[in-house]
């Protein structure tokens, strides 16, 4: 199986947040040796050209873009290559007709999955490295596995080089060492990097996580909100909306204060380089 190098300094990777990524986000974590990530869901060709622009203001390091909607238009991906970005993810929904466009233009996969399903497809599909999603991550949750289930078994199958990157519900240094040990390449998260500075959220919901613990947190499979497919992981109380700004993993008890992502990765990685 072909094996590509991941961009990292440091095994650690920002997931998609939706609405609450943006480009001082996944910027911050790239220039800080992780790879950040950009959520792209079918907004103007004019906004996405703005929002890429304002990344490279940032950094000039790669940046992964997560290509999240259905139907995008042809012209986003091609935008994305005009400004020199090659890392792409990609999603079972979307996966099958983006990988052949990416790798036309000179990009890479990076496929999510959270079944064992997903992963063949994703496979014989010609993805260049997955991203396992556990059913302990935050938001729209796309597995019944834990990553003790997921890792080992996609590492034995696809060999000792090619990248796996593995998360939901990791918080801490030592939550990044046992997913490392389990198999995969890098880590991925999502609610560490909401619970910064740079993450797009109201600051008073920011706080409300911060305050809440992780048994407070509900699947909520009501068919709401950006996602209503999937279940998503949130703060729920009966007067809470189902905001992606409330989305939380099972990591949360764990977080604690707003530093930057880059004091974030600092911490994650000290004594760290790729795996
Ligand atoms: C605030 C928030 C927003 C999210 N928005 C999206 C999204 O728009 N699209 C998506 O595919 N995943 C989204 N996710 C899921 C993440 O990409 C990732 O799978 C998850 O955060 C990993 O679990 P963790 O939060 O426990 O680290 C979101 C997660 C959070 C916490």
């Amino acid at each position: 199986m072909r094996s590509i190098r991941l961009p990292l300094s440091t095994p650690i990777v920002q997931a998609p947040l939706g609405v609450c990524d943006g480009p001082w986000l996944a910027g911050t974590v790239s220039r800080a040796g992780g790879l950040g990530t950009l959520t792209l869901s079918a907004p103007s060709l004019e906004a996405t050209r703005v929002r890429l622009a304002r990344l490279r203001g940032y950094t000039t390091r790669p940046v992964l873009l997560a290509l999240t909607a259905e139907w995008e238009k042809e012209r986003v991906l091609e935008l994305c290559l005009e400004h020199g970005f090659r890392h792409f993810q990609v999603f079972w929904w979307n996966g099958m007709r983006q990988v052949r466009r990416i790798h036309a233009g000179g990009g890479l996969a990076l496929w999510q999955v959270g079944t064992f399903d997903q992963v063949d497809e994703a496979l014989s599909q010609g993805a260049d490295a997955l991203i396992l999603q556990s059913t302990q991550a935050g938001g729209p949750v796309r597995s019944s596995h834990t990553l003790e289930e997921l890792v080992p078994r996609v590492r034995a199958l696809v060999g000792a080089e090619f990248p796996v990157i593995a998360g939901g519900g990791l918080a801490t240094k030592e939550d990044i060492k046992r997913t490392l040990e389990l198999g995969a390449s890098a880590a991925f998260l999502g609610t560490r990097f909401l619970l910064t500075r740079e993450a797009n959220a109201p600051l008073v919901h920011k706080h409300r996580l911060l305050q809440a613990q992780t048994q407070q947190l509900t699947l909520d499979t009501r068919l709401v909100g950006q996602w209503p497919c999937s279940p998503r992981r949130r703060l729920g109380t009966a007067t809470l909306p189902d905001v992606p700004s409330l989305y939380a993993g099972a990591g949360l008890s764990q977080i604690h204060g707003l530093p930057s992502a880059a004091e974030v990765v600092r911490r994650l990685s000290a004594g760290r380089t790729q795996a």
